[in-house]
């Protein structure tokens, strides 16, 4: 099966837009909560600052109903073939929703894969998924590790039946989509509501944009050193600008060619999707193969580890940035404040709100 859909996203922007503050207005707000209930009802917003997303819920409009039952598909098992393994199995709230101290992730049977399961947050601005990009819907994203052999080796059709036999979930798609017939657009539907309205802006990072706070005189420099160094590949406000380059890992890239497995032009070979930096600290260890244990071993590659290839980017020197010790340390201060508590703490997509 491909994965592949061809989307013109561009024309239908604005719609997206509108839809999204329609979606956003029609929620409820702080005035609904109590101190022994949260408000646990779910809304998409834009984020002040924020382009506007590529996912816009259009096709697929945001309910409570809908929402939940993508996040029970989430956290359930019964996705995998011997029903051990869920997304939440690879993906864990309290690290952004990374893999938690595995370099490569662990899938059924133990299986190891060979790349370092990333962050879920903002997904809704991805044009692409996975390192390489192989996947450009986020409606057809759950497709590839149900089906994956090393992460949950299911077929999709099985995953439709054993749902259809529940005790349960029929009843929960008739509420969230008016039919107990389960399908696999349902399916990937229901969980694209959960994983697109997964939001993360409210680090002291963005607090700091909207003037509510300030930077001390470390995060103040480490800000600047960002903008002069890192701020090409490594986009405000989303901290990616979501193209694929190669930062100097490898000098050939037999291990995980990445991108040019895609595209098949030898220019992108050793080229991986830039990765968001938002929530960094919490989501060790570093890369598409998870090779950097801390963020101290990160800035030393950028500094002094950069390695010449056919196709580095040519706006990094090889040799490194020859960064001071200072320099280093300030960098890191300015990525700790993009660690957002409210958003690995939040209920709503938490397995058991
Ligand atoms: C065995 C561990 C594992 C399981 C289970 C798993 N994932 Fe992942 N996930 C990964 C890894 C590893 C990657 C990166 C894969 C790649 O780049 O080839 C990834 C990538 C992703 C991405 C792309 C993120 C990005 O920044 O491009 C999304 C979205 C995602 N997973 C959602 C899910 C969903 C939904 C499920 C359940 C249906 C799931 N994952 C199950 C390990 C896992
Ligand atoms: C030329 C583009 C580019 C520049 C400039 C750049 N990066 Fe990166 N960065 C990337 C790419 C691409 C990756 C993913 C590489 C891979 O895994 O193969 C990456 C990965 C990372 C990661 C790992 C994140 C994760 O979740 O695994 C960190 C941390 C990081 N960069 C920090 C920085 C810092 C700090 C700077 C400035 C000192 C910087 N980068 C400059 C392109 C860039």
């Amino acid at each position: 099966m491909s994965l592949r859909l061809v989307t013109n996203l561009s024309s239908v922007r604005c719609a997206i837009l509108l839809l999204v503050l329609v979606v956003s207005f029609s929620a409820c707000t702080d005035e609904n909560q109590t101190d022994n209930q949260p408000d646990l009802s779910i809304r998409f917003e834009v984020p002040a600052g924020f382009p506007p997303p590529v996912y816009g819920f259009q096709n697929n409009p945001l309910t409570q109903e809908g929402f939940e039952l993508g996040r029970a598909l989430f956290y359930d098992p019964i996705l995998s073939r011997d029903s051990t393994i869920s997304c939440g199995s690879c993906h864990q709230q309290f690290v952004a929703f990374a893999h938690s101290e595995h370099r490569f992730s662990h899938g059924i049977d133990d299986l190891i894969g060979n790349r370092n399961s990333p962050g879920l947050f903002n997904l809704a601005w991805h044009p692409e998924f996975m390192w390489d990009g192989g996947v450009n819907h986020l409606e057809v994203q759950p497709l590839a590790p149900i089906t994956n052999p090393i992460e949950m080796d299911e077929t999709i059709q099985q995953v439709n039946l054993k749902l259809q036999r529940s005790a349960t979930y029929p009843n929960r798609f008739l509420k969230a989509f008016g039919t107990d017939s389960i399908t696999t657009q349902l399916v990937m539907r229901a969980m694209t509501q959960f994983m697109g309205a997964m939001v993360s802006a409210d680090s002291r990072y963005d607090r700091y944009r909207s003037g509510m706070v300030s930077f001390d005189d470390s995060e103040n420099r480490g800000l600047q050193l960002f903008r002069s160094h890192c701020e090409n590949c490594h986009s405000e406000p989303l901290l990616s600008d979501f193209t694929y380059r190669n930062n100097g890992l490898s000098t050939q890239f037999n291990a995980d060619p990445g991108r040019v497995s895609i595209t098949q032009l030898p220019g992108d070979s050793g080229k991986f999707k830039v990765p968001s930096l938002r929530n960094v600290v919490l989501t060790p260890p570093y890369m598409h193969d998870g090779r950097f244990n801390d963020l101290e071993a990160v800035l030393n590659h950028y500094s002094q580890g950069i390695l010449q290839s056919s196709t580095l980017d040519t706006t990094l020197p090889a040799g490194g940035m020859q960064l001071s010790t200072q320099e280093k340390a300030d960098i890191i201060a300015f990525l700790s404040t993009l660690t957002d508590n409210t958003f690995i703490r939040d209920r709503r997509f938490s397995e058991a709100p």
